[in-house]
C-alpha cells in the first residue's frame, strides 16, 4: 500500500475543498506538449490532412500493439462499428446480438445497417454480456455478436467463439472502451472478425478529437474496411459499395501516435488506482454499501473506467454527496439501450434485463485517470468511506431491510 488512509473529519473536509474534477486530460498533454506542438506543426507546414503516412504509421502501429495483421483507421469508434458490420454484409433483416448495457452506439450501429440490435442481459459482476443467455437469443436471422468490452475488460469470449462457430456468427468486437484490454494474454481487436476501437478524447487512447480503427486478421475483409470508409472506392472513382466518408485526418494520427508509446504507462496507473480503491475499501470496511469491480488473472482489465456500484437503493444521494464535496464521478449508463426511446419499436419493456436495469441504477465512476493525484484519490476515497458511514448511522438496518 502507497499511503495511508485517515478518515477526515467535517472540518478538514471544508478545509480541503479543492474541485477534483471526474478527469482532467491537461496533464497528459502538459507532459508532452513540446513532442505533440512539434508534431502538428509539422502537419501544417507540409499540409497533408487525410489519411497519408502518418495514419498509414499509426494503422501500423495499431495492428502491432494488438497484434493484429490489419489496422484501418477511420473517424470514430461509432463508424468503426458501422464499417465493420458493413463489411460483414450486416443489412436489412439481420439480426447481431448484443448487450442493453453500453453507450448508445453499439446498438445504433446495428440499426444503421439496417439490422437489428438482439440484447441479452449482463453478467453483473463484469457488467459484460451473460454468455449463458446468448444462445437462446439466437435465431435462423441472427449474423452476429458483438460483445461489448465494457468499462475497459475483456468479456469472457471462449464461450461467445464456441457459440459462433457453432452457428456460423461473425464476431464484431465493439472494443471502444478496451484498447490493451486482453483475454488469456490475447488483445482485444484480434477475439473476433473485426475489432472495433475509438479514439474519443476520455479513451484510454484519447486524441485530439474524434477517431476510430479497425482491426482484423481477415485479408480480404480489410480491402472492404478500407474501401468502406472512402464511399466504397475501389480505385479511379470505382465505386463497389455504399459507404461512407469516415477517414482519419493526419493530425489526429500524429497525436496518437505519440500518446500510444505512453498508453501502457498509463494503463498501470490506471490498474494502480483501481488497486488502490479496492484494498482501501476493503480496510475501511464499507464494502456492505458498495462493491468494487473484480479483476480475474487471465483478463488484463485496462480500467477506462472505474465503476462501483453503490448498494441498497443509494448511488444518486451518494453521487450527490461526492458532488456537494467537490469531487467528480459519472453515471455510465443511466438508462439500458433496451429502454432507450428510439428503440421503443424493437419492443423491450422494463423489467425484460433486470441485470442491466439494476446495474444502470447502481453505478458510479470514481476518478481514476492515470495522472489523478493521489492527495486527490486520497480525499475521494476519504469522503466515499464518510459517505458511507454516515449512511449506515442513519439507517443501520438498511441493508437488511434491502436484502
Ligand atoms: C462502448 C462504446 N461503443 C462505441 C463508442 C463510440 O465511439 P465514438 O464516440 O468514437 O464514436 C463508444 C465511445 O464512447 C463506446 O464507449
Amino acid at each position: 500500500m502507497t499511503f495511508k488512509l485517515t478518515v477526515a473529519n467535517t472540518e478538514n473536509l471544508a478545509t480541503a475543498n479543492k474541485p477534483i474534477p471526474f478527469i482532467d486530460l491537461v496533464p497528459q498533454f502538459q507532459a508532452m506538449s513540446a513532442e505533440v506542438l512539434g508534431a502538428v506543426e509539422k502537419v501544417l507546414t507540409e499540409q497533408k490532412f487525410i489519411l497519408g503516412e502518418e495514419v498509414v504509421a499509426f494503422e501500423d502501429e495499431i495492428a502491432t500493439y494488438c497484434d493484429a495483421r490489419f489496422a484501418v483507421a477511420c473517424n470514430s469508434g461509432t463508424d468503426a462499428l458501422i464499417i465493420a458490420l458493413q463489411a460483414l454484409n450486416i443489412g436489412e433483416g439481420d439480426e447481431v446480438i448484443t448487450s442493453p448495457f453500453s453507450f448508445f452506439a453499439t446498438a445504433s450501429s446495428i440499426c444503421r445497417t439496417g439490422g437489428t440490435p438482439v440484447f441479452v442481459d449482463i453478467d453483473p459482476e463484469s457488467f459484460n454480456l451473460d454468455v449463458d443467455a446468448i444462445e437462446e437469443a439466437i435465431t435462423p436471422n441472427t449474423k452476429a455478436i458483438m460483445p461489448v468490452h465494457l468499462f475497459g475488460q475483456c468479456c469472457d469470449m471462449e464461450p461467445i467463439w464456441r457459440l459462433a462457430q457453432k452457428y456460423g456468427l461473425y464476431v464484431v468486437e465493439d472494443a471502444c472502451q478496451a484498447i490493451g484490454a486482453e483475454f488469456h494474454g490475447r488483445r482485444t481487436g484480434v477475439l473476433g472478425n473485426v475489432g472495433c476501437f475509438s479514439f474519443f478524447p476520455t479513451k484510454n487512447l484519447g486524441g485530439a478529437g474524434d477517431g476510430g480503427m479497425m482491426t482484423t486478421d481477415d485479408p480480404e475483409l480489410v480491402k472492404k474496411l478500407k474501401r468502406l470508409r472512402v464511399h466504397g472506392d475501389a480505385g479511379q472513382y470505382e465505386h463497389l459499395e455504399l459507404g461512407m466518408n469516415s477517414r482519419l485526418d493526419a493530425l489526429q494520427a500524429v497525436v496518437l501516435r505519440l500518446k500510444l508509446k505512453r498508453l501502457d504507462d498509463w494503463t498501470t496507473a490506471r490498474q494502480e488506482n483501481a488497486r488502490r480503491y479496492g484494498e482501501l475499501f476493503l480496510q475501511e470496511n464499507i464494502l456492505d454499501a458498495i462493491s468494487v469491480p473484480k479483476t480475474q488473472p487471465h483478463l488484463r482489465h485496462v480500467f477506462n473506467q472505474y465503476c462501483i456500484r453503490v448498494k441498497h437503493g443509494q448511488r444518486d444521494h451518494v453521487m450527490q454527496q461526492l458532488k456537494a464535496r467537490q469531487i467528480g464521478c459519472a453515471v455510465y449508463y443511466p438508462k439500458p439501450l433496451h429502454l432507450q426511446t428510439c428503440f421503443k419499436h424493437l419492443g423491450y419493456c422494463e423489467g425484460q434485463f433486470p441485470q442491466a436495469e439494476a446495474a444502470s441504477k447502481e453505478v458510479l465512476a470514481l476518478p481514476s485517470y492515470p495522472e489523478l493525484p493521489i492527495a486527490d484519490q486520497s480525499r475521494v476515497i476519504e469522503s466515499l468511506v464518510m459517505i458511507c458511514r454516515e449512511l449506515h448511522v442513519s439507517n443501520p438496518n438498511h441493508h437488511r431491510r434491502a436484502a
